[in-house]
């Protein structure tokens, strides 16, 4: 078998998407965008960016990279961090994440999804057990596809199951040569729920295990403070490895790693897609600075965020539109029917000049279909109700699709 034999099925599979390429997959960007776009020539209300807080543009962001980028370019320091990729900001975002997170240390990673899996594999050897959550994010999963050590899932926010899956680890894990690591998305990406983080807390308690939780859609959104869902159940003690991105409520690239300043210290040296690839770039670095200013200083940027998205879900929640269990900005309307169903709907919203994308297998399980939404700080009172009006006249088009699903009691 050659390789194009190897692949004939997979691109066939790849030839249905091929047909919407440019206007379901890669469509071409050419201006702002922010809460509108326009999009061949016409405008439309934006519910796909993960932009929470509305920095992703900030003037005094772009300021910030500008002023760096202007005097050493673009991807400035030109190196791996460990040799000369790094500079005084680096140092500084850290000790700025460092203060805000109440860790003992932070370090910055050049993207989230590289950096993560990548501190999986710096973490465990196959002395080591991982016990993760089935629906955790790719760049976890990933980091438990390359550890050669034991492996367990447990069902999605199902804490008795987790119990279930440490026991069974328990029996064969050898606790003088390894650890366990528990995973766990703070909260979910497509589904919008948090994970349970206080009952796996109080988990720690009974069983050794060390605890990650992989934040980067909580942190800026969830708990008092915008520190994420730790801090909203209160048990940001009893999480060892906190991650997030910067790509989501920070605007912008890279992301971080809050825990002991021992393991810290260790995965300066340990992580290797931070050792044999580049440094996060001086604009990002400073741009995510201001950013994590602005974010300290204006409270009401979360205040705003959380004010639409209780319109926009109490307004799909009187239309009985499905959204499931949703309890954050994510909001996924829930098609009750096949792709083609959701495909249909999705076009239909488009024509009513609302843009958000469609997700199918295999980002969320086999069979479903869902248009997620996103209220971000950036939308305003007109686009809430204008897309709720779209959702109105979609309901009576397509009924099937846009209902909830009785359940069959048995
Ligand atoms: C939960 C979660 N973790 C990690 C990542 C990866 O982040 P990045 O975009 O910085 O690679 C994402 C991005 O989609 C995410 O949703």
């Amino acid at each position: 078998m050659d390789l194009l034999q190897k692949l004939e099925k997979r691109i066939t599979v790849l030839q249905q998407y091929n047909a919407y390429r440019g206007e379901l997959h890669h469509l071409e960007l050419n201006g702002k965008v922010s809460n509108r776009m326009m999009f061949n020539e016409k405008e439309y209300i934006i519910w796909c960016l993960n932009d929470y807080l509305g920095l992703m543009d900030h003037p005094e962001s772009i300021k910030a990279a500008t002023e760096v980028t202007e005097l050493y370019g673009p991807s400035y320091p030109h190196s791996v961090r460990l040799t000369i990729g790094h500079t005084a900001a680096h140092d500084k975002l850290e000790a700025s994440l460092k203060s805000l997170m109440g860790k003992e240390d932070t370090m910055l990673v050049n993207l989230g999804y590289q950096g993560f899996f990548s501190i999986i594999d710096a973490l465990t050897d196959r002395h080591d057990t991982i016990i993760y959550d089935q629906k955790c994010h790719a760049c976890l999963i990933d980091g438990v596809r390359i550890h050669n050590g034991r492996k367990f899932a447990f069902k999605h926010n199902n804490v008795n199951h987790l119990e279930t899956q440490i026991q069974r680890a328990l029996k064969t894990h050898d606790p003088k040569q390894g650890i366990i690591l528990v995973l766990v998305d703070g909260l979910y990406s497509m589904h919008g729920e948090l994970a349970p983080l206080d009952e796996i807390a109080q988990l720690k308690e009974k069983y050794n295990f060390t605890f990650l939780v992989d934040d980067s859609h909580g942190f800026g959104v969830f708990g008092k403070n915008g520190k994420g869902s730790p801090e909203h159940f209160g048990v940001e003690d009893d999480v060892d490895i906190f991650l997030s991105t910067f790509t989501k409520s920070f605007g912008n690239l890279g992301g971080f790693v809050a825990a002991k300043k021992e393991v810290i210290d260790y995965l300066r040296f340990a992580v290797r897609s931070q050792i044999f690839s580049r440094t996060l770039p001086l604009p990002m670095v400073a741009s995510v600075q201001k950013n994590l200013e602005i974010f300290l200083a204006e409270p009401e940027r979360r205040e705003r965020l959380w004010k639409n998205t209780n319109r926009f879900k109490d307004g799909l929640n009187n239309l009985g539109i499905d959204i499931g269990s949703s309890v954050s900005p994510i909001v996924p309307v829930k098609i009750n029917g096949t792709h083609q169903e959701g495909l249909d709907v999705y076009f239909a919203l488009r024509e009513l000049g609302i843009f958000s994308y469609i997700v199918a297998y295999p980002v969320v399980e086999k069979g479903s279909c869902l248009i997620r939404m996103v209220c971000t700080y950036n939308h305003t009172e007109a686009d809430i109700d204008q897309t709720l009006e779209a959702f109105k006249t979609l309901k009576s088009k397509y009924p099937n699709p846009l209902s909830i699903p009785t359940k069959i009691s048995v």
